[in-house]
């Protein structure tokens, strides 16, 4: 019989199968939304939190080597020193009502600098129109982060436009067309991933700047759709530190899955260091999955394990039995930040 925590889950799994229609509706808006003269930044900033976040820490990542300014990513209620008049802001919040979003907000609006607004509504979509600033519309009535399409695919747009970075409509483009293709054989790929993953503790490792952010996507889908704890490092860097405490102490130890996001672009010896770690650490886990991004611009590939891991998220959720809807912990939470004040 179907329950509504396997309707909840179906209708996840719609919405994440409509991810490269929902980048191609919200690339296209972006190219017509009224957003203001080009040029004279000397840096951007872009606040967001969980699922409103990860938008900007994938352009971070997407910009590393091509962007003309420092790009800097805010989670929190404040705002780095260095963001200044000449600062592009742009806030992200697809509810609108995000306290930390609206704290950076407020502070970019006292430092002068030219902001623009992503956001289905809200206090931030209110506050933005009221002053003046381009409010770029999100659909509403979805989870925020099942929304990850229409509030990232903005964000280039906006960025090449302002002459921060070079085009990105072919690599959007390329994009859409290969996860429309893809999407099918990468859910019956998930499946087989969520079968090794179930009832086990994912650790994700990134192996390029530019996957860090699809690390962060796969822990914080695992963490709100699948309810499973999951954690996340980088290599190189993972080298000089986590590999000493990999299996220890002892528990979860043989209950641990890697899974090593792997590019191109990866360094040569990175890949070595890789193979070498799970050499070096047989021990401590069960299984070590290697996946390669597919497609050939860097968001195609960016996205094709971005997609990847949504899937998986979800299908654990239906092995787990849990709706991948529900974030009761999350709203609970929500609720009680908005009773106590100051
Ligand atoms: C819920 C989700 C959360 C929210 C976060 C911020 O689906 O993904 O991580 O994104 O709590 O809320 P918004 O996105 O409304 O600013």
């Amino acid at each position: 019989m179907r329950t509504s925590t396997d309707d909840g889950t179906e209708r996840m799994l719609q919405l994440v199968m409509g991810l490269p229609d929902q980048i191609d509706s919200g690339a296209k808006a972006a190219c017509v939304a009224r957003i203001g003269r080009a040029g004279g930044f000397e840096s951007v900033a872009v606040a967001g939190m969980g699922g409103s976040g990860i938008g900007a820490k994938i352009v971070q990542g997407l910009l590393l080597d091509k962007s003309r300014v420092p790009v800097y990513t805010c989670n929190d209620y404040d705002i780095p020193a260095a963001v200044s008049a000449k600062t592009l802001f742009v806030a992200v919040s697809y509810s609108g009502n995000t306290e930390e979003t609206l704290s950076a907000y407020a502070q970019a609006r006292r430092r002068g600098c030219r902001i623009i607004a992503i956001t289905s509504g809200g206090k931030l979509g209110q506050s933005a129109a009221k002053a003046g600033y381009p409010v770029l519309a999100v659909p509403a009535g979805m989870p925020p982060r099942a929304a990850l399409g229409h509030l990232f695919s903005t964000l280039p747009v906006c960025l090449e436009r302002l002459n921060v970075c070079e085009s990105y409509q072919r690599g959007l483009e390329e994009t859409v067309r290969f996860m429309r293709n893809r999407r099918r054989p990468w859910l019956a790929k998930a499946r087989t991933i969520a079968e090794h993953l179930d009832g086990r503790l994912p650790i994700v490792y990134s192996t390029s700047r530019m996957l860090d952010a699809v690390a962060d996507r796969w822990r914080c889908q695992l963490n709100e759709n699948a309810g499973v704890l999951c954690h996340t490092n980088l290599l190189p860097e993972h080298n000089h530190n986590e590999i000493v405490g990999m299996g220890r102490p002892g528990h979860p130890g043989r209950n641990v899955v890697v899974v090593a996001l792997l590019d191109r672009e990866t360094h040569p010896r990175t890949r070595f260091r890789l193979e070498s770690v799970l050499d070096i650490t047989k021990q401590a886990y069960h299984l070590a999955m290697r996946l390669e991004s597919e497609g050939r611009s860097r968001l195609a590939r960016i996205f094709s394990l971005i997609m990847l891991g949504d899937l998986v998220s979800i299908e654990v959720a239906r092995r787990q039995g849990k709706d991948a809807m529900e974030i009761k912990r999350i709203d609970e939470l929500k609720r009680r930040m908005a009773q106590k004040r100051g």
